[in-house]
């Protein structure tokens, strides 16, 4: 079954003579429960279809079905509500509020969608002690090293039990243990909860538990690969 569906979509910036045209007209179509890397050089757009695929941009032209949606047709205060409902979010740079603690933070979605406090607080020590900060609820994250910012960034994105995960270079900004740690949390969200996933990387060997990757270059997807085929590029 389709769970996200785009067709056609074009992203535009500006206007007149400084228009800019990023995304040429691109066609996905993801399966609940895949698990697929989006790869391409740094500016082939990879992040701008990130954003279209996951809510946080409309295209200039073109449509994205999510689980039946087709979010184009829902109104600012409803994409609000389908992302928190549907939507998990992991970026490059943790994203997390530095006043709150871990657990805090992993709570606040939960809390915005309408769960009471004791739920979204056992919701949130779930997640955190499935990414192994049982220990660390209480830290704040100046109190926690970037892979276990990290892992908070993805127990809030897991807590919720999203109908989809989108990270966007989730290892961007750590050290190979961790990054790896990373990606084999992703990696068993995939496998034991058939958790879809979606994932840009620069590195291959993160690719590797994907099930397939799509390779971007100048605002295209111009190859489908296996990882194992990886080495191609
Ligand atoms: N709001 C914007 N206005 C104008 N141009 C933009 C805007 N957002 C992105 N771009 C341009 O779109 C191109 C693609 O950017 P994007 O961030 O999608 O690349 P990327 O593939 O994610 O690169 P990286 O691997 O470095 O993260 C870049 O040339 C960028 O300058
Ligand atoms: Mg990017």
């Amino acid at each position: 079954m389709s769970i996200i569906t785009a067709h056609n979509i074009h992203r535009r910036f500006g206007k007149g003579a400084l228009e800019v045209h990023i995304l040429k007209g691109i066609d996905i179509d993801i399966q609940a429960g895949e698990f697929v890397a989006i790869m391409g050089k740094s500016g082939a757009g990879k992040s701008t279809l990130m954003y279209q695929l996951s809510v946080l941009d409309e295209p200039s032209e073109g449509t994205v079905v999510i689980d039946g949606t087709d979010v184009s047709e829902l109104r600012e205060q409803d994409r609000t509500a389908f992302r928190l409902n549907t939507l998990g979010y992991i970026f490059q740079n943790y994203a997390l509020v530095p006043d709150l603690s871990a657990e805090e933070n992993v709570m606040l979605p939960l809390l915005m969608r309408g769960r009471g406090w004791l739920e979204a607080r056992a919701a949130a020590e779930n997640a955190l002690a499935s990414v192994g900060l049982g220990n660390k609820y209480k830290n704040l994250p100046a109190e926690l090293s970037g892979g276990e910012q990290q892992r908070v960034a993805v127990a809030r994105a897991i807590a919720g039990k999203p109908r989809i995960i989108f990270a966007d270079e989730p290892t961007a900004n750590l050290d190979s243990v961790s990054g790896q740690q990373i990606i084999d949390l992703l990696s068993d969200l995939h496998q034991q909860s058939k958790q879809t996933i979606v994932m840009v990387t620069h590195e291959p060997e993160y690719a590797a538990p994907c099930d397939r990757v799509l390779y971007m270059e100048d605002g295209l997807i111009t190859k489908e690969l296996s990882p194992s085929e990886l080495q191609q590029l």
